[in-house]
C-alpha cells in the first residue's frame, strides 16, 4: 500500500476509490463473462451476512444503493402521507427522496459547526405528534456529537432512529461501531464511499419487525436490468484504471475508448427533478455482492491512511486560518472526505485550490438538500456551513 506524500501532492491524482484493486478488476471482469450467473442470490447472502455479523446486528439486506436501503427502511417503517421524518440541516436530496418517494415529509433540524451533524436542541424543536422518525447522519465520517442525546430523545417520544451511515463505515463513537446506535441502519457502497461497488447499500437492524418488514421487501423486488449491471462493471473498471492504476493519468484516453460507451451516472434525472427512480426499489444484484463481500474484508486498513490525511489537511488549513470539523475524543473518524471551512467567495470559485493543490475539491454540500436548491427556512447554520464548506480527498496515494 502507497504512502502518502504532501510534498508531491501537486503532481498526484486523487484517488476517489482507493479501496479498488486489481483484485476488484479480475472480479468485474470475470463477471462481465458470465451474465447469466447473475440472478443468483448467494454472494449477495454471504455479503450481508459478513456485515451483520461485523457490526453485531441480526440481519443486514442488500440493495442497490444506500438511497434504495433506505427507500427500504421507509418502506418497512410504513411511512407515508402525514409522516414527518426529521433529517439534518445538511444532507442530500438522494436521502430525502427515499422518504419523499413514500409520502413522508422531511424535516430539517438545524446542524452543529463542530461536526456538522444534527444539533440534539434543534431536534428538539422540530418535533411534533406527527415525528415518526429522526435521520442520524455521521456527515463526512465524523460521528455525530450529539449522538447519545439524539438516542435518548428519540427514544423518550418513542421515534425510529435511522442511521446513515453512508459515510462513516468502519467509524466508531466511544468505542462502538457507527451502524449500531439505530434502530435500523444503512449504508453505501456508491462509487464516492468508504468501499466501491459503483452503486450499492446496505440496511442492518436487530429489530425484529424492521427485519421482517425489510426482509418482505427484499424478497418482492426486483433485481435490476441486466444492461444496468453491465454498465456498473463497465464503470467500475472505468474507474480503476483512471483514478487508481498506477498509470492512470496517461491511461485515461485508453480507459474512455474502452469504457467510455457505457458509465453510468451517480444521479439520473429523474432524481434531480424529485420523480421515481426505479433504481430505489431494485434488490442488489449477485455481482454487487460478490464485489460489495470483497470490499468489505479488505477496507479496515484503509481507514488510519485516511486519518493520516486528515491530520495533514488539518494542518493545512489551520495554516491558513481557515475552519474545519471537530470531532469529539472519543470519536473515530472514518473522514470520508476532509471538510475545510473557507470564505464564501472561496467556494464560490475553486480554481486558487486547483492551482495550489494541482485538484479539485469536493463542493458538497451546495445546500441542505444537495444539490437541490430548495428553500429550506429555519437552518440557519446548515446555509452557512453550505455556502462555506469544501471537502478534500483523502486517498492520496502514491504506490
Ligand atoms: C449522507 C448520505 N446519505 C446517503 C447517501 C446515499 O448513498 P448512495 O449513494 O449509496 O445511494 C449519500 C450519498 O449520496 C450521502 O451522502
Amino acid at each position: 500500500m502507497g504512502r502518502l506524500i504532501m510534498a508531491r501532492v501537486k503532481k498526484l491524482t486523487p484517488i476517489m476509490c482507493n479501496t479498488l484493486g486489481p483484485d476488484d478488476v479480475r472480479i468485474a471482469e470475470a463477471l462481465l463473462a458470465s451474465p447469466d450467473a447473475w440472478d443468483d442470490p448467494a454472494p449477495v447472502r454471504e455479503a450481508e451476512n459478513w456485515l451483520a455479523a461485523w457490526l453485531g446486528l441480526d440481519q443486514a439486506f442488500g440493495f442497490m444503493g444506500g438511497r434504495a436501503a433506505l427507500y427500504a427502511i421507509a418502506r418497512a417503517l410504513n411511512l407515508s402521507q402525514g409522516d414527518e421524518v426529521i433529517v439534518p440541516g445538511l444532507t442530500c436530496q438522494v436521502v430525502v427522496n427515499a422518504f419523499e418517494y413514500n409520502g413522508a415529509t422531511c424535516v430539517h433540524a438545524d446542524i452543529e459547526e463542530e461536526t456538522f451533524n444534527m444539533d440534539s436542541r434543534q431536534l428538539a424543536a422540530k418535533l411534533t405528534p406527527r415525528t415518526r422518525a429522526v435521520l442520524l447522519q455521521h456527515t463526512f465520517g465524523v460521528p455525530a456529537r450529539d449522538t447519545r442525546a439524539i438516542v435518548a430523545l428519540a427514544r423518550k417520544h418513542n421515534i425510529t432512529i435511522i442511521e446513515d451511515v453512508a459515510h462513516g463505515l468502519g467509524g466508531r463513537l466511544q468505542g462502538r461501531k457507527l451502524g449500531t446506535f439505530g434502530d435500523v441502519s444503512f449504508f453505501s457502497t456508491e462509487r464516492t464511499k468508504m468501499i466501491n461497488t459503483i452503486h450499492g447499500g446496505f440496511a442492518a437492524t436487530s429489530d425484529p419487525a424492521i427485519r421482517k418488514g425489510l426482509a418482505d421487501i427484499q424478497n418482492q423486488s426486483p433485481f435490476p436490468p441486466t444492461e444496468k449491471i453491465r454498465d456498473i462493471l463497465t464503470t467500475l473498471l472505468f474507474c480503476y484504471y483512471t483514478k487508481v492504476h498506477p498509470d492512470r493519468v496517461s491511461r485515461f484516453d485508453w480507459a474512455m475508448k474502452k469504457y467510455g460507451h457505457s458509465l453510468i451516472a451517480q444521479m439520473t434525472d429523474l432524481e434531480f427533478k424529485g420523480l421515481f427512480e426505479p433504481m430505489y426499489g431494485c434488490r442488489m444484484s449477485g455481482p454487487i455482492g460478490t464485489l460489495a463481500l470483497n470490499q468489505l474484508q479488505k477496507f479496515e486498513p484503509f481507514i488510519p491512511l485516511r486519518q493520516a490525511a486528515a491530520r495533514k489537511w488539518e494542518t493545512w488549513a489551520r495554516g491558513r486560518g481557515y475552519g474545519t470539523s471537530h470531532p469529539g475524543p472519543d470519536a473515530y473518524c472514518t473522514w470520508l472526505r476532509f471538510p475545510v471551512i473557507v470564505p464564501e467567495p472561496l467556494k464560490a470559485d475553486t480554481t486558487w485550490i486547483e492551482d495550489e493543490l494541482g485538484m479539485e475539491p469536493g463542493v458538497w454540500f451546495q445546500s441542505p438538500c444537495h444539490p437541490q436548491e430548495r428553500v429550506i427556512p429555519g437552518i440557519p447554520t446548515g446555509w452557512k456551513i453550505a455556502r462555506t464548506v469544501i471537502n478534500l480527498p483523502t486517498g492520496l496515494w502514491v504506490e
